[in-house]
């Protein structure tokens, strides 16, 4: 722990809870892989709270990608569209441009027409600008939430996860209400759509770049990370040849009570204030979305016991959402993260002293470590894993990454990658932080998607229409 030798004897009963060891680290391990088991099987996986979603992309790029393609990414910061063109001579995905649009809050919670209609009316709006309308591209679409595919085009909502909650979208498919919202316009259509979870974009999108990337992982507003893993192991998908991609949906682990043991009274209460109280244990402890809330809690726990702000009552600190996940990266900062801290308090309007000052940079530091340790541990998990499925001595691997809290932290990625070095030492891993994997990503999977269709699509008609023949003889 960067500061750990510095922790004041003062408040250390109240941040202690949050620090894990590497042994506890090992053991959360080692439970998290019995979920994956658990998550892959074909009779456990309805009560498993690790989800293990087949995604059907069973390839990742091989270099002969090519063509345009439209994108839209729905679940992160903001809800985006873009054109993308993949030149399989300069093996490279280029954004031809794009466009972000605003989801309203109320409109993350509310009707589900609306929210379609807007993401519709959004593209619309999108090809029209970029003189696309005649022309009916390919579409990917980067969808952030747990879905089971049935099809890289058919993905039935499971449940919304991070800020979003649209009544009556769960248990219905993706790909027919866009469809249905661009049908309800009729200016424009929409070629094949190929549904991707960010994960499977990042590790698509650096796939392209790096052959041996097969595994995505996502550390922003929320955190989840795919695999590739070996067909015999998904029972739910028939077939034992080759291997499939499997989005873990790790932000679930939990969620059957197993890191009850682990969770703070601040998690819980970080749950319970949720939109989704007892969903996604394992993300509130870690992403973006609720570390900005564990830290306002802990600092608000430090101030009533007097170890804060001179025991300040400060209603501040009793505003939900108040302080900021980008607070954290901001205090932590080596050169500029005292004087952040002081210039943020003094924002807030709390009385505060340079012994607070310190006291604040050690609870983001607590904070964001135990996020990045637990990450770190739930990824030696998956590269352990893959291991032994190869029956290896050794795994060499690139896992490819994205999200805010990964890519804006000072020293999250450092942490994170130090610890998995600890906890998987048979296996060496090479990080990619992924150029916009959530929009190219999307274009690249669509595009292998594509290569695969025209052999597959083809061998199809002529078997089919050979059997025809044989028949009519
Ligand atoms: C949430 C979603 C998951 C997504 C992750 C990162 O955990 O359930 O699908 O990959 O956030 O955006």
């Amino acid at each position: 722990f960067s500061h750990q030798g510095e922790m004041p004897l003062i408040v250390q009963p109240v941040l202690q809870p949050l620090r894990l060891s590497l042994d506890k680290l090992r053991d959360v391990s080692s439970r998290l892989h019995k979920g994956l088991v658990q998550g892959l099987g074909k009779h456990s996986h309805h009560r498993a709270a690790v989800k293990m979603l087949p995604t059907f992309v069973r390839a990742t790029p091989d270099g002969t990608e090519k063509g345009d393609f439209l994108a839209l990414d729905l679940g992160g910061t903001n809800f985006r569209v873009l054109h993308v063109r993949v030149l399989q001579a300069e093996q490279k995905v280029v954004k031809m441009d794009s466009q972000i649009c605003v989801v309203p809050k109320d409109m993350m919670t509310g009707a589900t027409q609306q929210l379609f209609d807007h993401i519709a009316s959004c593209l619309g709006d999108f090809i029209a600008s970029q003189e696309l309308k005649g022309q009916t591209l390919p579409l990917g679409f980067t969808f952030s939430f747990p879905c089971e595919q049935k099809e890289i085009d058919k993905s039935i909502l499971i449940r919304w996860t991070k800020g979003f909650n649209c009544p009556g979208v769960e248990g219905r498919d993706v790909v027919t209400l866009l469809r249905d919202a661009v049908r309800r316009r009729g200016d424009y259509d929409i070629g094949s759509v190929a549904m991707v979870n960010d994960t499977v974009g990042t590790m698509m999108s650096c796939g392209y770049k790096d052959q041996s990337c097969e595994i995505g992982m996502i550390i922003g507003t929320g955190t989840n990370a795919c695999y590739m893993e070996e067909m015999k192991n998904v029972k739910r998908v028939e077939g034992e040849d080759g291997r499939m991609c499997i989005n873990t949906e790790w932000g679930g682990f939990g969620d059957d009570g197993s890191l009850r043991d682990i969770q703070t009274e601040f998690d819980q209460m970080v749950d319970k204030t949720s939109i989704n109280p007892g969903v996604h244990i394992f993300e509130k402890m870690i992403s973006g979305m609720y570390l900005g809330e564990i830290v306002r809690l802990l600092l608000l726990r430090l101030s009533e016991e007097k170890l804060l702000f001179k025991g300040q009552k400060s209603e501040v600190l009793q505003t939900p959402e108040i302080f900021q996940t980008k607070f954290i990266s901001e205090i932590e900062e080596e050169d500029t993260g005292l004087d952040n801290a002081r210039r943020i308090l003094t924002q807030l309007d709390l009385q505060w002293d340079e012994a607070d000052v310190r006291v604040v940079r050690l609870v983001c530091d607590t904070v964001s470590s135990r996020s990045a340790r637990l990450c770190a541990a739930a990824l030696a998990t998956i590269a352990n894993k893959m291991r032994l499925n190869r029956g290896l001595d050794r795994l060499q691997t690139t896992v490819g990454v994205d999200g805010t809290v990964y890519r804006k932290h000072p020293n999250f990625s450092e942490e994170l990658q130090l610890t998995v070095r600890l906890l998987a030492p048979e296996c060496s891993i090479t990080f990619l932080v992924s150029e916009d994997g959530s929009g190219k990503g999307a274009a690249m999977v669509t595009a292998v998607a594509q290569r695969l269709c025209v052999l597959f699509p083809c061998l199809h008609f002529l078997i089919k229409s050979y059997m025809s023949d044989l028949k009519n003889e």
